[in-house]
């Protein structure tokens, strides 16, 4: 087997596509044969060394990816060989082969592409986590979504509306805001222009959004909570652009306005039956076509470090996809 190999995580360039032996699957573990993996924002981090897991070294790292299942471990009798599965265990995944956690792999209804498994479980996840169980969202109510085009923010933008929400997407270009639009938000800015308070106040009557949904942090995030709706919910998801903002907490007092925390890992881990729960409706919301996966683009495994400057640069549209020629 082959897998890309992190012996020093100081960044993408010391990533090293390494010929390593077939490993054998130890007690609830499989062996997979990875036929998708996706590039999400944490394996840019991780390689850096700037996320908050630090994995032992020498890691694969390929946080999400889907295959099918080649040899079982002792005590696995829920999975069989041959099995199409997707699985989203943190790292691993930017290999031909890969060792998984038997409990955190998801069988895989036929209608969905190894492509598809590979960028589902992280995003959609995050996104009802946050919109639904942490944002409390209701249908007839307002959000805005900011890094609209990109992993979460587009599942977050097709959920919200699956909620029966009026979505406002915002991204950073006039591409990124019609793809938003494609992907069935109400209303879009492009926040590289203009003034960002002006713009959410004419799309909100004045009103201001009941929920903001923010993977960006940095410079957005202050003008966003100011201009929130009263009892308003601000879901911080993550600092894509950097810098982890401060606010004036007054402005909370202000609006009667929640500052909502948002870590979909550990909720996982701390309360595994709503996430089974929440992931079964989200099974059934793809199965029903209310939400699908936006693929940017799918490269050979090969290419990590294209996809990786491709991400970096900020130049991703939904999921960038990493396959193993079949
Ligand atoms: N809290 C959780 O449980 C959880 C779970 C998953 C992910 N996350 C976090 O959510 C964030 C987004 O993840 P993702 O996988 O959706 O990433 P992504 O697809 O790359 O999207 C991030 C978006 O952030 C914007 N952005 C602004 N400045 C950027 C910069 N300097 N570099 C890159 N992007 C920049 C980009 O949109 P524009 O160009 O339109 O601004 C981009 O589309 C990350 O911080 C990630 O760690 C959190």
């Amino acid at each position: 087997m082959h897998a890309w190999l992190c012996t020093t995580p100081t960044g993408v360039d010391q990533l090293q596509w390494t010929q390593l032996p077939m490993p054998t699957p130890g007690p609830g573990q499989v062996l997979l044969e990875v036929k998708a993996a996706s590039l999400n924002f944490p394996d840019l981090l991780i390689v850096q060394n700037k996320y908050q897991i630090k994995p032992p070294l020498p890691f694969v790292p390929g946080s999400e990816y889907a295959g099918r299942v080649v040899a079982l471990g002792d005590g696995v009798s829920h999975l069989q060989v041959g099995q199409r599965v997707a699985c989203l265990s943190g790292t691993g995944g930017f290999a031909t082969h890969t060792l998984a956690p038997a409990a955190m792999c998801m069988p895989l209804p036929e209608s969905m592409s190894f492509e598809e498994a590979a960028a589902f479980i992280m995003t959609y996840a995050t996104s009802h986590h946050a919109l639904m169980d942490r944002g409390q969202l209701k249908a007839g109510e307002t959000v805005l979504v900011l890094g609209a085009a990109g992993g979460v923010g587009t599942a977050a933008i097709q959920i919200a509306k699956a909620a029966g929400a009026r979505v406002i997407a915002a991204a950073s270009s006039d591409e990124k805001c019609a793809l938003c639009k494609e992907q069935g938000a109400d209303l879009t800015i492009n926040y590289s222009q203009g003034d960002l308070r002006e713009a959410i106040k004419a799309a909100t009557d004045g009103k201001g959004p009941d929920v903001i949904y923010d993977p960006v942090g940095g410079d957005y995030a202050e003008p966003c909570f100011r201009s929130i709706a009263w009892r308003g919910r601000y879901l911080i998801i993550g600092f894509a652009s950097g810098p982890i903002p401060s606010l004036p907490l007054n402005l909370a007092l202000l609006k009667g306005a929640s500052l909502v925390g948002v870590f979909w890992g550990e909720f996982a881990k701390r309360e595994p039956k709503a996430n089974a729960s929440m992931m079964m409706e989200l099974g059934q919301w793809y199965e029903q076509a209310k939400i699908k996966p936006v693929i940017d683009k799918s490269l050979p495994m090969a290419e990590l470090h294209a996809a990786y400057e491709r991400m970096g640069s900020r130049q991703v549209k939904g999921k960038l996809i990493l396959t193993n020629n079949e």
